[in-house]
């Protein structure tokens, strides 16, 4: 007997097959959130909380939205208002709410690991919204049904992932969704912004953006995530956009019909041109938009069945 999974915590648990089950839903979601009235009861009745730990504006936004969608009453947990600033233990704080009844709990949280740990503790499903540098999957999967929408396929696809490696989550879980759906996936960083091994990253490393910005099908720009650095790793912003920024003029060699992509927030005017990221090629409004349709496919796969 096969049971459902119940948990969202990586790319690498879902592989190319689970990630090709949560597109194909994903469609239908899409055409959900074109009507007029962009809801369906699937999970009505059910309780999604958000439990961020860390700053978001997208990604909480868009799994509440996607709970909305599927009629789920949404709870927000708001760190700085809560119990945990009385010194309440991550454990505590989850057993409680997990004992008032509650079917997902999405969580984001500064150290790698946390989501899983989590789901140890509780009986709701746990749905990972980005842990430290480790992973955000669902952003990884909005990802692959933005390039799918626009390019059939992800097979054969040269995407380029440059910028802050080291510290991205975004980045980790791209590798794995975009390789396992048969894209050649290149970083390209400075090495002071690769992680210490890249063991386990189905990639390759290039130092020379210009040449591969020439043969991309995608470039995915990350930001710089001065808030993760414990240490001084760029002579300083303006270098780095000098040597790794997608300015216009960088811009300007991508083959014609190639994708820009950004996970958001943008820090235009350091890893992307404010110009570039309004480009015809440019689908980082659709990514957002996309993150809903695809957080509603997650939840509705986690909760929505027969039990
Ligand atoms: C990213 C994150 O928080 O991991 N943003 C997002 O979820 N869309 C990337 C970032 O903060 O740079």
């Amino acid at each position: 007997m096969t049971t459902a999974p119940t948990h969202l915590l990586s790319v690498a648990d879902l592989g190319a097959e689970g990630i090709d089950a949560v597109l194909k839903v994903t469609d239908n979601f899409v055409e959900v959130s074109a009507r007029a009235i962009p809801k369906v009861p699937a999970l009505r009745g059910r309780t999604v909380v958000s439990l961020f730990y860390e700053d978001s504006t997208r990604t909480r936004l868009s799994f509440e939205t996607a709970a909305r969608r599927l009629s789920a009453d949404v709870m927000n947990f708001s760190v700085a208002s809560s119990s945990v600033k009385k010194g309440e233990c991550l454990r505590d704080t989850v057993e409680t709410i997990d004992a008032m009844g509650v079917d997902a709990l999405v969580v984001r949280h500064g150290s790698a690991g946390v989501p899983r740990q989590v789901a140890g503790w509780v009986g709701a499903s746990v749905v990972n919204a980005g842990d430290g540098a480790h992973e955000h999957p669902t952003q990884a999967l909005l990802d692959c049904y933005t390039i799918r929408q626009r390019r059939g396929s992800l097979e054969g696809l040269r995407i380029a992932i440059v910028g802050d490696v080291k510290h991205s989550r975004v980045a980790r879980s791209g590798v794995l969704a975009f390789s396992a759906l048969g894209a050649e996936v290149t970083l390209v960083a400075p090495p002071t912004l690769l992680p210490p091994s890249l063991a386990g990253w189905p990639a390759t490393v290039s130092h020379d953006l210009d040449g591969v910005l020439a043969k991309a099908d995608v470039v995915y720009l990350l930001r710089m995530q001065s808030e993760r650095m414990t240490e001084a790793l760029l002579p300083s912003l303006r270098e780095y956009t000098a040597a790794y920024g997608l300015t216009r003029r960088r811009a300007a060699l991508l083959p014609d019909d190639a994708l820009v992509m950004h996970p958001g927030p943008l820090n235009r005017g350091v890893e992307i041109a404010a110009e570039v990221a309004d480009l015809p090629g440019s689908v980082i409004t659709a990514q957002v938009a996309n993150g809903v349709a695809v957080r509603m496919a997650v939840l509705y796969l986690l909760l929505g069945g027969p039990g």
